[in-house]
Parts: structure tokens; sequence; C-alpha cells
């Protein structure tokens, strides 16, 4: 087993690789709506917060870990205590029940780049999307009609995850991002360009970024703030520890980290000026204030955009969406893989599952989970499981791995790993960080949100059927990884790291 394991082929294609991780729907669809509704401008206060109090302390300790253990979350915290593996597993787990949804999505953008060529959506998209597109039911008891063009472009983005996790972290994944990034990037500066320079960009940017100070103190703004560093940066779901142990022994973590995270915040900002400035020119056309263009946040990609694109000028009605709704699609393919390798890296790690063959089993029982997503009722699943995936797991993850890396491993540890082979070395700030500030607020942040949880219903439909469900999806992820974690390791895996390597 050891030495066989895969290795990225440059140190440029892992930071590609992690880059593409972290660089998704979140930052172009979420990031745009959360940072306008939590206190636009204000809003870059909990934000940079939360990246330096928790997103990027923790991408330090999950590329530290993950390269020194040499292995995917639950090896690699196996590795450092024996009794920690469960928590390994856990956040595989989240990733590849994510990455149910997060195909859903996929497969709506991949059907909106072909809509765009002749703007199908017609001129009510917000009736269109939610009707026709969705066929979507009243409630997550009535799973309506199967929409076949969701499941088949489902079928396309399951196949891609496959064909490219199969072949492997350099021949693949790494490949992917190398072509997909600097792809997606190009997409971005022209809506960047052509975003900003319509009539009204500036009332757009200006509604983005006119700070309401009152939302700063709202601690659901800092949940909000958190739940987007998460989510944004890949942590918490086992990928970057995943991706870290694919590096060879000398590569400066440090340094790999801020880039990440720096790059990552770098594009969301980017995806906002653009997105904004467009809405601005929308709000210019029909002359109305800026709010009044802007809905939910799966509407703004899905309904307001197509608004958007109608109202163009000249070639710009197909190219704007046509190219969006790409970047949407290769923006998400490079993370989506790195949620199916998440999860299939742990396996191969453990049980010495060859890599063809569990990339596989997993991508077709995804996708056959994924056929429930193509119904009617797929919006309502999103909607759960997002909110008790992402907002409870992550945080609860991230504050597990704060503590057992800060308190029992010790971050001592990890800074002599880590400091011989960074340019810059981590200072005492962050052991403080890590055993200190990471956990007190995110155990504040959890508190808070359990009562807001608990306090006001969730959503409109039936609430204690949907809560316990919701209960019933997170602490089925829990249980899996626990099961998971007793199972006998192969042997000979475990404790045999330390000589592997391809250099
Ligand atoms: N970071 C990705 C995004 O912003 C989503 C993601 C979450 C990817 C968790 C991997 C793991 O869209």
């Amino acid at each position: 087993m050891a030495g066989k394991r895969d290795q990225w082929g440059t140190k440029i294609g892992f930071i590609l690789a992690a880059i593409g991780s972290a660089i998704g729907l979140g930052n172009i669809w979420r990031y745009p709506y959360i940072a306008y509704s939590n206190g636009g401008g204000a809003f870059l206060i909990p934000y940079f917060f939360a990246l330096f109090t928790a997103g990027i302390p923790l991408m330090i300790l999950e590329y530290s870990i993950g390269h020194k253990f040499r292995g995917a979350t639950p090896a690699a915290l196996a590795r450092a205590n024996k009794k920690w593996e469960w928590l390994g597993w856990w956040p595989s787990v989240n990733s590849i029940v994510i990455l149910i949804y997060y195909s859903m999505i996929l497969g709506w953008a991949l059907n909106y780049v072909f809509l765009a060529f002749t703007r199908a959506w017609g001129d009510d998209p917000n009736k269109y999307f939610f009707g026709q597109f969705l066929g979507l039911t009243d409630s997550p008891w009535n799973l309506g009609t199967m929409q076949w063009h969701i499941l088949i472009a489902m079928a396309v983005i399951w196949f891609a995850n496959w064909y490219i996790c199969f072949k492997g972290v350099s021949d693949g994944i790494e490949k992917a991002n190398k072509v997909l990034l600097p792809m997606l990037f190009v997409i971005m500066i022209i809506i960047v360009i052509r975003g900003v320079t319509l009539p009204g960009a500036v009332q757009g940017l200006e509604t983005l970024l006119h700070p309401d100070w009152s939302k700063v103190l709202d601690f659901k703004v800092w949940i909000a703030a958190y739940g987007q560093i998460f989510f944004s940066l890949s942590l918490a779901m086992g990928v970057m520890m995943t991706y870290a142990s694919y590096l060879p022994k000398k590569t400066d973590i440090v340094n790999s980290a801020f880039f990440t995270a720096l790059a990552n915040s770098g594009f969301e900002f980017l995806a906002a000026l653009g997105v904004f400035s467009i809405l601005g020119y929308m709000a210019h056309v029909q002359n109305l204030p800026v709010d009044k263009v802007v809905t939910s946040s799966i509407g703004l990609a899905f309904v307001v955009f197509p608004q958007g694109m109608n109202m163009m000028p000249g070639i710009f009605k197909v190219l704007l969406g046509v190219l969006f709704f790409a970047g949407l699609v290769f923006a998400g393919m490079t993370s989506s893989v790195s949620m199916v390798e998440a999860f299939s890296a742990p396996f191969i790690d453990k049980f010495g599952i060859r890599r063809k063959k569990i990339v596989t089993i997993i991508c077709i029982g995804g996708f056959a989970i994924s056929t429930l997503f193509a119904t009617g009722a797929g919006l309502f699943f999103l909607d759960i499981i997002d909110n008790f995936i992402n907002s409870f797991g992550a945080v609860i993850i991230g504050l597990s791995e704060a503590i057992v890396i800060g308190w029992l491993f010790g971050t001592q540890k990890v800074r002599e790993h880590v400091n011989p082979i960074s340019h810059y070395p981590v200072g005492k700030w962050w052991d403080v960080t890590v055993k200190f500030v990471t956990p007190a607020v995110l155990i504040y942040m959890l508190i808070n949100n359990i009562i807001e949880n608990i306090s006001k219903p969730y959503g409109g439909y039936p609430m204690s059927a949907v809560v316990i469900l919701g209960w019933l999806v997170a602490a089925g992820t829990v249980a899996a990884g626990l099961i998971l974690a007793s199972r006998p390791w192969a042997e000979n895996t475990l404790n045999n790291y330390e000589d592997y390597e391809a250099e």
C-alpha cells in the first residue's frame, strides 16, 4: 500500500485543486446574496473576522495534519490518535451528503447553459423556474413528477465526477483543475468587465457595499459569516486534509493556506462585483431600486439573472447567460470532484480498496440517491439538508478539530512539523487562535444557532416532521462515521505511512 499513494504532479497542481475546491457555487451565487442580505459593506467585518479567527487557522490545521499524517481525514486523525478516527469519517460522510444536493444545483446550471442560447425561460423566469423547470410541489412529502431534464443533467455531472476521480489525483483532478480554473477566471473577468461598464452598475455596487451598521450587532449575521467561510473554503468537509495528504514532503504549508484562502475571498469579491453591477443595470432599466430586483439566493442565479439576460444589450443577451451558467458549472465541477475525493480516499486509505472500484461505487450510489432530488420536491430537500449539515455539522466538526488538535494533540507538534518546511513559520498566534479563539467563537455561534432553531419554526411547512428529517440526516452522518471508524484496518495500513515518499 504505502509508496503507491497518489500524489500531485506539481505544486501548482495542488494549489489549483485546493482553490478549485474552494471556489464554487458558494462564491458565485451564494456569497453575493449573503453579503448583501447581511449588512452589505458592513458584512465584511464579520466576514474577515471569521476568515482570520476560523478560516485561515483551520486551513493551516487541515493542511498540516493531512500533510503530516499523509492520509485523508480518517487516516490522518487515526494516526494522530486512534480514538479520533470517527471524527475523520464524519466530515467525509458530510461531503458526500452535500454533494448530492450540490450536484442538483449543478444539474440546473448545466440546463441553463443550454436554455441561455434561446432564453427559453421567456418573460417570466420566476414562473418558468419554479413551475416548468423544477415542477416544484407544495411540500417535501409530495414528490410530484420526475424532472427528466434535471435527471439527465445530473447524470452528466456524476459521470464527469466519476471520470475525473477515476483517473486519479494527478491525471484526473489536477488536470481538470488546470483546464477549468483558468477558463472560469476568464469568464468571470468578461462578466465583470461587461457588468461594471453597464449603466446603473454604480448603483448596484453601492447597494452591495453600502454598510448597514445595525446588522453588525446581529448574531445571525455572524453565523452567516462563519457559515460562508466554512462552506466557501471547503473546511470541515474532509477535502483540504485529503488534498494536502497528496503533497510531497517539502511543501510550504503556511503559504499555501494563506494563498488558498485569499484567492477564494478575492474571487468571491470579484463575483459579487459582477453580479451586483448587473443587478444595478437591471434596476436602472426598470427604474426600480436595486433591492426590489434582488430576490432569494437560489432565485438570484436562476430567476433574477435570467431576467437580467433578457434586458441585456446586443449579443450579451445570449453570451452573458451562456458564460455565467458555464462559469457556475466549471466552478462547481472542481468543487464537486473534491467532495467525491474526500469520500473515496478514506476507503482507499483504510480498506485498501482500489481507487477505480470505490470511485465507481460511490458515483453510481450518489447518482442513485440524486434521483430523489430530480423530483418536484428537490428544492425542499436541499433546504433541509443545507440547514442541518451546513449550519450545525460544519461548525461542530470545525470546533472538534480545533479542540482535538489544539488541546489533545498539541499545536506545538503541528508547528514543529510545519515550520521547518514553511517560508513564514506559524507563530504563537496560531496556537492561541486554535486553542482559544476558534473554539470560543464557534461555541458561541453554535449555542446561538441552536436557540434560533428551537425558537423559530423551520420554514413554513410541517415543522416537526421536517425537523426530525433534518436531525435524522445529521445524526445519520455521525452514525455512519462511528460505524466506519469501528471497522478494522486492512493489514499494514494504519501506521505504515512514514516511509512513503514519491520524490
Ligand atoms: N467550497 C465550495 C463552494 O464554495 C463548496 C464545497 C463545500 C466544496 C465543501 C467542498 C466541500 O461552492
